[in-house]
């Protein structure tokens, strides 16, 4: 049996129970795989497989803490998107459904597969709204972490004003066309001024994130089929922004000013200075996105949440794969419940796959 027909198979026997079909169905369906496959060395999944196999592929998630929501995942079936211009229309159309005026819709786009004989849609960038990030003699503007991709977009022609949060462009590249790049106009790429509820300072910072984190260079996988443009996106937990994106020494790095705005000993790590600010800036975030109504939710209810999908699973007859390096979060772990189990780090063959930078 070839990997794709038995990946298929296992697919389908699991989606198909998930979806109450019958046996005879199963057996139907996997036999118009298998010749589909003889003729065409790949084989079409219905609407219905695309959407329960991209929801499959979520709960499957081994580093995600917001998996209990996996079955509210909004499916856009953009395979028929052929150009350029398609794609562009229909990733704005995923940041308009998804952000929903703040009341963040768990959405996902899916481009059509790798397929023999077919120039391949890529998308460059890493996430759909990002800021850009550019380096000079070893100090930073912006995200350091798109430095790299930031670069390819100047070449392509974008013009970045140089602030620390420039919205990166879109990048798509169908086949091996020179890639094209749109702009995100300003009313789709919802973002949240922060301020702090207690701190009247904190606002002159000038710091700022956007609504939405949409995914945009992972590989999906349903039942051997490859899935390289499909990008999604949940709500954020505020110590992805407040604890990493702002704080990591290698992204914006803001404990230092923090910590001096706080007048904060910063002169003994014993202090624990660098702990005070980080909580304050967790705070900020979470009060300002709260304030905009942009949903966002903390770690301990994050926590809860899962604790909560951990049961259903259970009650579904279903084992819970996951990575504790990933599921702890980064302030405070244990004072959740994942820091005290152990969890099986075992990948579920339908999923979300890294997958090589197509530049
Ligand atoms: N950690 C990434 C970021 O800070 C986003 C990853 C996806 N996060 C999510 N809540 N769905 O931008």
């Amino acid at each position: 049996m070839t990997p794709i027909l038995s990946e298929a198979k296992a697919f389908i026997e699991q989606c198909y129970k998930e979806l109450n079909k019958s046996e005879s169905d199963i057996d139907f369906r996997i036999q118009q795989i298998e010749k589909e496959l003889q003729a065409d060395g790949t084989y079409t999944h219905t609407t219905e497989e695309l959407e329960h196999g991209a929801k499959m592929a979520w709960r499957n998630s081994n580093r995600c803490i917001g998996r209990l929501f996996w079955h509210s995942l909004h499916v856009f079936d953009q395979r028929h998107a052929s150009t350029a211009d398609e794609v562009f229309n229909s990733l704005e159309r995923h940041l308009e459904f998804a952000t929903n005026g703040g009341r963040i819709r768990p959405t996902i786009t899916i481009f059509r597969p790798s397929q023999p004989n077919q120039p391949e849609i890529r998308l460059w960038n890493h996430q759909l709204v990002r800021y850009a990030g550019y380096e000079e003699s070893g100090t930073y503007i912006g995200d350091p972490h798109s430095v790299e991709f930031t670069k390819k977009c100047l070449d392509l022609g974008w013009n970045g004003s140089k602030t620390n949060f420039d919205v990166l462009p879109m990048v798509v590249q169908i086949g091996d066309q020179k890639p094209h790049w749109k702009e995100i106009k300003k009313d789709l790429a919802l973002e949240v001024p922060l301020r702090h509820p207690e701190f009247s300072w904190f606002e002159d910072l000038g710091l700022r994130w956007y609504g939405v984190p949409i995914i945009s260079d992972m590989e999906l996988k349903i039942g051997g089929i490859s899935y390289k443009a499909a990008p999604f996106n949940g709500w954020y937990m505020e110590t992805e922004i407040g604890a990493r994106n702002l704080a990591d020494e290698q992204r914006y790095n803001l404990l230092p000013k923090v910590a001096s705005c706080m007048k904060l000993d910063t002169s003994r790590a014993a202090t624990l200075w660098k702990d005070k600010a980080l909580i304050e800036l967790n705070i900020a975030v979470l009060h300002s996105f709260k304030e905009d109504r942009v949903n966002i939710v903390d770690h301990h209810t994050a926590a809860q949440q899962f604790r909560l999908f951990e049961e259903n699973e259970k009650n579904a007859d279903r084992s819970v794969t996951g990575d504790w390096t990933w599921l702890i979060p980064p302030v405070s772990p244990a004072t959740t419940h994942v820091f005290h189990k152990d969890y099986d780090n075992t990948w579920n063959q339908t999923n979300y796959f890294y997958q090589e930078k197509p530049y």
